[in-house]
C-alpha cells in the first residue's frame, strides 16, 4: 500500500488545504467502500487535539467525524473535564470507515496496523497545523498509533505523557514559529495523554463509573494547559 504521503500537497499551509487534499486520498484500501474521506474538525487554534479511531458509520455518511453518539458523549465529558467543547478539534486515526457487509448493515470493523500506518500523515500533517499543546488519543487504536503497538491504555490511561520520541512525528511538527522580528522561538512542545474511547463507555456494564473514569483522565489534560 501506498499510504497517504503521496497525497499531501507540499505547499498545503492551511486545515482546508489538508481537507480538500484528503477528499481525493488512495492511500489504503478503505476509501473504495467507504462512502467519502472524514477529516478532523474544529478550532484551528485548539489547544487539544482528540484523536479517534476511525469514522463510523454516520460519520462515513455526514463526512464529519465525532457526529454519533459517542460523538456526544465525548463533548458532554470534555464539557464535564473543564474544557470548552468549541475550543477542541477532533479527529482519527484513520480517515476512511472500515466495516463488513452483514446483509444490509455495515459493521464497524477495527482498523489494521497497515491501515492506520498508511493513513498517519494525514494526522502528522493536522498536527503540524494545529500545533496542539495536548494530544488526547482516545482507545488503543489512537494510542498505538501514536505510542506504538506495544502501549497499553488499560496501563496507562490519564497520565501525561511527554511527546514521544519513537512516534513518527513529523519534523515539522516540531517546526519553530518566526515571530515578526525574525527571531526564532521556541514551538511548546506538545504532551500526551491516553484514555478510553467514548464507545467504550456506551458498552459498559457500569457506564456512570465508565464515563467518570472518563472524565477523570481529561481533567488531567485540562489541568496541563495552565
Ligand atoms: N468513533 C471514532 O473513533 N471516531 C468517530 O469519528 C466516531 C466514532
Ligand atoms: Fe487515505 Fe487514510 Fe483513507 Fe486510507 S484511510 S485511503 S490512507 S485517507
Amino acid at each position: 500500500a501506498p499510504g497517504a504521503q503521496q497525497f499531501i500537497p507540499p505547499q498545503a499551509d492551511t486545515l482546508d488545504d489538508l481537507r480538500a487534499a484528503a477528499g481525493g486520498c488512495r492511500g489504503c484500501e478503505l476509501y473504495r467502500d467507504a462512502s467519502q474521506t472524514v477529516f478532523g474538525r474544529g478550532d484551528a487554534d485548539a489547544r487539544v487535539v482528540f484523536v479517534g479511531e476511525q469514522p463510523g458509520d454516520m460519520e462515513d455518511q455526514k463526512g464529519l467525524p465525532f457526529v454519533g453518539p459517542a460523538g456526544r458523549l465525548l463533548r458532554r465529558a470534555v464539557d464535564d473535564a473543564g474544557l470548552d467543547p468549541r475550543h477542541i478539534y477532533l479527529t482519527n486515526a484513520v480517515k476512511h470507515f472500515r466495516f463488513e457487509l452483514r446483509g444490509r448493515r455495515r459493521i464497524h470493523q477495527t482498523p489494521d496496523r497497515v491501515h492506520v500506518t498508511a493513513c498517519r500523515p494525514w494526522l502528522v500533517a493536522e498536527f503540524a497545523q494545529l500545533r496542539p499543546e495536548v494530544v488526547v488519543a482516545l482507545g488503543a487504536t489512537a494510542a498505538k498509533a501514536l505510542l506504538g503497538p506495544a502501549f497499553r491504555v488499560t496501563r496507562q490511561r490519564g497520565e501525561l505523557l511527554p511527546w514521544p520520541a519513537s512516534a513518527q512525528h513529523p519534523e515539522d511538527f516540531r517546526r519553530v514559529p518566526v515571530d515578526a522580528k525574525g527571531t526564532v522561538a521556541d514551538a511548546p512542545p506538545a504532551r500526551l495523554l491516553a484514555t478510553i474511547h467514548p464507545s467504550a463507555v456506551l458498552r459498559a456494564d457500569n457506564q456512570d463509573q465508565a464515563y467518570e473514569g472518563l472524565v477523570a483522565d481529561l481533567t488531567v489534560a485540562a489541568r496541563a494547559l495552565d
